[in-house]
């Protein structure tokens, strides 16, 4: 049996007074991986707690864009290999689960209406999203979860509303592949921040790979990439976890964030 870790974020840009949200969350997740949950679906559930608190942009709670449209994009990846991502789903307080049904299909992703309805085929809850009540600002708050099982699994999910005010269209990285998240090499990192300075640096993928790889240790690879790849007025986080189970997070801003870890 190998340690157990799980770490999870609020958003970069964030209230950090969320983290005992998050913690809570973070909590029943290490209570349902101590009975046996594997890796894909404690990050699933902590993923899915989140997004059920309207604290966070993510499910309930999410932004609007800038049509009042309330749209949500989620992703699950696991460390062999297997990947889920769902873009700009309508009435869907929870795309995590419906980005984890898609894991083991011959499709990796599903975008609009037409997740939706694939989503509807397969009952998954549809349910309008209760969103962010307005004048609350809550421009890149966005969550992340990254587990580590008792087998050595490892699994991450990652959720959001997308930034307030942008296009009903628009994607960000939550859940484009190697920007918003990467697992594999039984290293695994999730980013949060402004989508489109994320996706321009492919940021997860090139982290991961530069951990991976040797050339930097996982804190190293945090500081570097969120100091040279983007200026200070771009709010960026990221969380990970190493091959030895260590948990990491970094931000140039407020990130709420809480972790667990066996003994
Ligand atoms: N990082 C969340 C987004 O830009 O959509």
């Amino acid at each position: 049996m190998t340690r157990m870790a799980i770490i999870a974020h609020g958003g970069a840009g964030a209230n950090p007074d969320a983290a005992p949200n998050i913690q809570k969350a973070v909590d029943i997740g290490a209570a349902s991986l101590m009975s046996g949950s594997s890796a894909l679906e404690t990050a699933v559930l902590v993923c899915s707690k989140l997004e059920d608190d309207p604290l966070f942009n993510a499910g309930t709670g999410s932004v609007t864009r800038s049509d009042g449209s309330v749209l949500v994009d989620a992703s699950v990846q696991t460390g062999d290999g297997r990947l889920g991502f769902v873009v700009s789903m309508p009435e869907t307080p929870n795309p995590v689960k419906v980005a984890a049904g898609l894991i083991d299909e011959d499709i990796n992703g599903l975008a609009g209406v037409g997740a939706r309805k694939w989503a509807d085929e397969r009952n998954y809850l549809r349910s309008p999203v209760v969103p962010r009540p307005t004048g609350k600002d809550g421009s890149t708050d966005t969550v992340g979860v990254i587990v580590v099982d008792s087998d050595g699994n490892l699994a991450l999910a990652t959720s959001t509303g997308g930034c307030s005010d942008r296009p009903a269209g628009r994607v960000g990285d939550v859940p484009l592949p190697g920007c918003g998240f990467w697992a594999g090499s039984g290293v695994a990192v999730a980013a949060t921040g402004i989508g489109e300075a994320i996706t321009k640096q492919i940021l997860s993928f090139r982290v991961h790979n530069t951990v991976t790889s040797g050339e930097k240790t996982m804190p190293d690879a945090f500081d570097e990439a969120i100091k040279n790849m983007f200026g200070p007025e771009t709010e960026i986080g990221l969380i990970g976890i190493n091959r030895d189970c260590e948990t990491y997070a970094r931000a140039n801003t407020s990130m709420p964030w809480a972790q667990w870890s066996s003994a």
